[in-house]
């Protein structure tokens, strides 16, 4: 729809079931670039559980050539949104016969073609341009699917039933919604494998790549193999097909899709070689695997009954997989991974313009709710739940939710009842997490007094778009006390806050002890306490838990900082020797010293000096982590070599936690050297390397140290022919330039004849490169806004759905200057004045100018 037409709202409350049930459906592709036959034939009933008898099937930029009902031809009302007409009140059979056109389908939505192969994504609801059909969650079926072409391979949802000279046909025994359907078709090659399940069924598994990439599924087999027996092993949770296909497909709008039975992944998201992928590419393929893997359960086998809901699966999916690389690797390092992520990408969401429940009551355009608050807070939340209700009871309620809901498209009330009925707790205080946007923010004072030592909490969830007061939500806080010696006298135990403020005492203290509070970031909130940095370094020195020893550093960090911006002052030295003590002990995981070592982002930055109620200036902050990152090195140049010598991995590459954690840290300690030596390791590292993560890590040091130029050529000469290393070409030059010439590296990048910004991969390289370019985005003069907004402009007609997510860049726009501000806004009014601007973009700018 477009904006000429009144945006819709769709609300959570309007909810009524679909008035038919689907029996079966099958489908006949006949394919051909531009002008694909569907043809379905499908069995509806009346729906006992209905009350709304209107017969409306969803259908966009479809040709409809035929309609039947039971056999008769009938002429359908066809609107904007689908097609209506009269049925019988006893169970009928529809069959219709559309016309599509995969080749000129550019929002890579529905059928749509990538390099020549037939792909499909359905979520969240572009089945209706693939047919006529009720493409919602709770409309569950059992699909048969025949696909005629010329093309090698052709794949379906379930298990193959028949094959011939053009033709395949595809048959899943289990009922799932439309956006769970998929077809694959091309020239495509495969990485095949085995499983046997828990239970000695023999599953077939299978990557299906282009040509030329086989030798890049190996990991990603594995990974899958990995997360076959986990779900097995954790959750007990078998899977319940012959077969598994994945599918790598370049052109993609998200990371991958779960489609039942043939999952289709971003190929930037499966393929992996140490050649050409990084020690984070590695582990990000192996959560996604695992990820997609997961919604085999939950996800598809029990679904969500509307798209509100998509935190029932997501939330729920994203733990599990944060669990699975917990257990698979480092589970310290997983957890302050994660925070790091949540606070970069959910907090500012959850504190701006585009603030949204866990669970939305509202929305126009379902694909803009793919969020970093529907995903990761919604895992948050579930890790919530499990603290609060502990191990045990969260293993009986997750069995007794795939009991009962098994075959079922369900809601969060569900899924909480599942809880109270396996624990007997009432949770109706907790489902505020679900429907209170914002993020809470708990204030901490402390008292001792005759040898009892309280803490209270005041806790408060500023206001957020469409809640203007929030009430007090139940928070699991996680504390631990530390005598002045540095031992530990009270071990984690968990606070149950329910009130908006509330006292915990303890006592049978010698001396007034230093807690630690929010262990494991027990949950997603911020901390207001004021800290001494003498306290903050104690906790660095001696904290038990591993998430508090990274916080207390990290606050060390935003001090100081905070003090070389606002203040002038020179860098905090007492904090620096404390830091140096734990970079340097060898008893430490490498991996956790790099997360040590690495500075807050100039970013979060911003939102830390707006919260103290300074205006940021982007060219400030860029300035002082240059600071302090000179000052670091200087300091430190005594031992960075030496050190860094140290983590040198030896062995053949392997991407595991162990190799990758030294490699982090050598990296990390390459930034400091690179500022004493002007670029001479960096010169060394990147002539010697063999692996990507090595390569990368020098180029951009390189880059940074303004010695990249022959480097650059070197690496493009390289890897031209590369798409996804060519990403990271694309991404790295605009990421790391200097502030003052970000602009005009953008600039140069999109006249490359290799930048294409019909392959979301590629824009996203470019314009997510240049956003997170902190100062180079946020120049003075404006043009860094109005560089991504004729961007932004150019690709809505092509791809709505990759416009409007990068729109997101412009969220935490009122935190700068009014100058600033005023430039911004300037930049989304004019992409709101766009003629026919995309619902998606519409909504996403519409609630971002508030
Ligand atoms: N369900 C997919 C996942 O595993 C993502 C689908 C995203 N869809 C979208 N329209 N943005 O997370
Ligand atoms: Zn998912």
């Amino acid at each position: 729809m477009m904006k000429d037409a009144a945006p819709k709202t769709i609300y959570l409350e309007d909810y009524t079931p679909f008035g038919y049930v689907v029996e079966s459906v099958h489908l006949t592709f006949h394919l051909a670039p531009t002008a694909t036959r569907v043809v379905s034939r499908i069995a509806f009933a009346p729906n006992p559980d209905a009350t709304d008898g209107t017969f409306l099937l969803h259908g966009e930029d479809l040709t409809l050539i035929r309609a039947r009902i039971d056999g008769e031809e009938i002429t359908p009302d066809l609107t904007e949104d689908g097609l209506r007409c009269a049925v019988p009140d006893t169970p009928f059979i529809w069959e219709a016969e559309v016309e599509i056109s995969p080749q000129t389908n550019t929002a890579l939505e529905g059928l749509y073609m990538s390099n020549g192969m037939y792909c499909t994504q359905c979520e969240a609801e572009g089945f209706r341009k693939i047919t006529y059909y009720p493409d919602r969650p709770d409309v569950m079926s059992i699909f048969t699917v025949r696909i005629e072409g010329e093309e090698k391979v052709k794949l379906s949802n379930g298990n193959p039933v028949g094959s011939g000279a053009g033709w395949a046909e595809w048959h899943d025994p289990w009922p799932k919604p439309a956006y769970l359907f998929a077809l694959v078709a091309g020239d495509l090659v495969n990485h095949p494998d085995r499983f046997t399940t828990m239970s000695g069924k023999d599953v077939d598994l299978n990557i299906w790549v282009r040509p030329g990439d086989e030798d890049k599924c190996a990991f990603g087999m594995e990974a899958l193999k990995k997360s076959m027996t986990w779900d097995e092993e954790v959750y007990g949770r078998e899977y319940d097909l012959n077969i598994f296909n994945i599918v790598a497909v370049d052109d993609f709008n998200m990371g991958a899709m779960e489609n039942k039975g043939l999952n289709v992944f971003n190929s930037s998201c499966v393929l992996a070689s140490p050649e050409t992928s990084t020690d984070s590419n590695f582990e990000r393929i192996e959560a996604i695997i695992a990820h997609e893997y997961f919604h085999n359960w939950t996800g598809n086998r029990i679904t969500c009954r509307d798209w509100f809901q998509l935190c029932l699966k997501e939330g729920l999916t994203v733990f599990r997989d944060s669990q699975f690389t917990a257990d698979m690797r480092s589970e310290p390092v997983k957890r302050i991974s994660d925070v790091i992520d949540l606070r970069a990408r959910q907090f500012p969401e959850d504190q701006g313009p585009l603030s949204h429940p866990v669970r939305p009551e509202s929305f126009q355009e379902i694909n803009n709710f793919y969020t970093a608050t529907i995903y990761e807070k919604g895992a948050e939340v579930i890790g919530m739940l499990k603290t609060l209700v502990g191990d045990d009871a969260y293993s009986r309620a997750l069995d007794l939710y795939f009991d009962r809901h098994d075959g079922q498209a369900c809601t969060i009330e569900d899924w909480l009842a599942v809880f109270e009925d396996a624990t007997g707790r009432d949770l109706a205080q907790f489902k505020l997490w679900y429907s209170q946007s914002g993020t809470p923010r708990v204030a901490v004072s402390e008292d001792w007094t005759d040898g009892v030592y309280t803490l209270t909490f005041k806790q408060h969830t500023p206001p957020t778009p469409g809640q203007d007061v929030k009430d007090p939500k139940v928070i699991p806080i996680a504390v631990g006390l530390l005598n002045p010696n540095g031992d530990e006298v009270v071990p984690t135990r968990v606070l149950e806050m329910t009130q908006a403020e509330q006292s915990f005492a303890f006592d049978g203290l010698a001396s007034k002890p230093v807690p630690s509070i929010l262990r494991g970031f027990s949950a997603p909130i911020v901390v207001d306490r004021e800290v001494s940095r003498e306290e903050r370094a104690f906790l660095l020195a001696h904290d038990t838990d591993a998430f508090n020893r990274w916080e207390a550093n990290r606050n060390l960090a935003r001090d100081c900082l905070v003090a070389m911006i606002r203040d002038g002052a020179g860098p905090d030295n007492a904090w620096l020797d404390g830091l140096e003590r734990v970079i340097r002990d060898d008893s430490l995981d490498p991996a956790f010293r790099a997360l040590m070592l690495s500075l807050p982002t100039q970013s979060e930055m911003a939102q830390v000096l707006f919260d103290l109620f300074t205006v940021p200036d982007p060219d400030a902050i860029w300035q002082a982590s240059e600071d302090l990152r000179g000052h670091m090195a200087v300091a430190w140049q005594g031992f960075l070599p030496d050190l860094r010598a140290t983590v040198a991995v030896d062995a053949p590459y392997a991407p595991d936690a162990d190799q990758a954690g030294k490699r982090s840290l050598g990296s990390a300690l390459l930034a400091l050297q690179t500022r004493l030596d002007g670029g001479a390791a960096a010169q060394a590292q990147y002539g010697a390397a063999d692996n990507m993560t090595l390569q990368l890590s020098a180029l951009s040091q390189l880059i940074s140290a303004g010695k990249g130029d022959a480097a650059v050529k070197a690496f493009e000469d390289q890897w031209h022919h590369d798409r996804l290393v060519m990403d990271k070409w694309f991404g790295l030059q605009v990421g790391m330039a200097k502030p003052d010439v970000a602009v005009d590296v953008a600039q140069r990048l999109v006249q490359h004849p290799a930048f294409d910004m019909g392959n979301p991969n590629r824009f996203r390289a470019v314009m997510g490169g240049f956003a997170m370019n902190h100062a180079g985005f946020h120049r003075k003069d404006g043009e860094g806004y109005a560089f991504l907004a004729d961007w932004l402009i150019a690709l809505d007609d092509r791809n709505p759905q990759t416009t409007a997510r990068m729109c997101s860049v412009f969220q935490t726009w009122k935190r700068y200057d009014t100058n600033r501000q005023g430039l911004i806004r300037a930049q989304l009014e004019r992409i709101k004045a766009k003629p026919k601007l995309s619902r998606d973009t519409d909504e996403m700018v519409s609630r971002i100018l508030g």
